[in-house]
């Protein structure tokens, strides 16, 4: 089927098919388009044009998938949500971060380039644009205030959500998850800043900084990228990281006009 380009489309990519759980069967008048091994979802979401897809895991599958938006949907902004790994303190599992700078935590071509540096771009840090993020912000928080109606009080009791804050900042995003709090502090300690550690954003961000195009990136902190990381991972993301993406899309949906 040839793709017809709708104006304004949101590119939607997933790292895991956990993540976008219910999302999937919520747009209307799917197309579906076949790329580079992946499903494209084409239609519409809460009256918005919208094209999701599952990227796979890592910053090559984001960077290729999210080229592949570019040039096939000629999306006009794109926007990730998953989770990633607390690696601040004041971070605790079930909070949400929205990105507000991204850097590649695991680009190290010193000494030819400074650690972290894109070599020759001159930059180790991706401004996500801030009115994408503001609006992320505003959907987040109204979805806090009412997180109550999206679980129950025993899940608010087992997953720990009595007190959901969100945080934004930065984060960054390498190959490699993170599940050892030595291998976190080291980051932590050239990174003071660093709110939150995942494997695709900041080559999302490179990439939409190439094109000229939004981008939006939005983390449920799953796990404190130490020892205990992988316990109850799939569990969390099906049942609290999942429906914080769709309650808070729908939010950020329903606001844009
Ligand atoms: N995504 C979720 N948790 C993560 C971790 N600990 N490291 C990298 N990516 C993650």
């Amino acid at each position: 089927m040839s793709i017809s380009i709708k104006p304004n489309t949101t590119g939607l990519i997933f790292a895991m098919r956990e993540e976008q759980e219910g999302l999937q069967a919520l747009i209307t008048d799917q197309e579906l388009h076949h790329f580079a091994k992946r499903t494209f979802i084409q239609g519409n979401l809460w009256g918005h044009p919208v094209v999701m897809v599952l990227a796979g895991i890592g910053k090559v599958a984001a960077a290729s998938t999210t080229n592949l938006l570019i040039h096939h949907f000629h999306v006009a902004q794109l926007l990730l949500s998953g989770v990633a790994g607390a690696a601040d303190a004041r971070l605790k599992v079930g909070d949400i971060v929205i990105a507000q700078e991204l850097l590649q935590h695991d680009m190290d071509a010193s000494p030819l380039f400074p650690r972290f540096e894109i070599p020759l771009s001159g930059k180790s840090r991706f401004l996500a644009p801030p009115d994408l993020y503001l609006e992320l912000q505003n959907a987040t928080q109204a979805f806090i205030e009412e997180i109550q109606q999206h679980f129950s009080p025993q899940q608010i009791q087992e997953f720990q959500l009595q007190k959901v804050q969100m945080h934004t900042g930065l984060i960054g995003s390498g190959d490699q998850f993170i599940h050892d709090k030595q291998v976190l502090g080291n980051l932590k300690r050239v990174l003071p800043d660093l709110l939150a550690v995942e494997m695709e954003g900041a080559a999302i961000a490179q990439v939409c900084e190439e094109h000229a195009l939004a981008f939006g990136i939005l983390r449920t902190i799953s796990d404190s990228a130490d020892e205990t990381a992988h316990i109850d991972f799939q569990s969390f993301v099906k049942n609290v990281a999942a429906p914080y993406t769709l309650g808070i899309l729908k939010k950020y949906f329903e606001n844009k006009n």
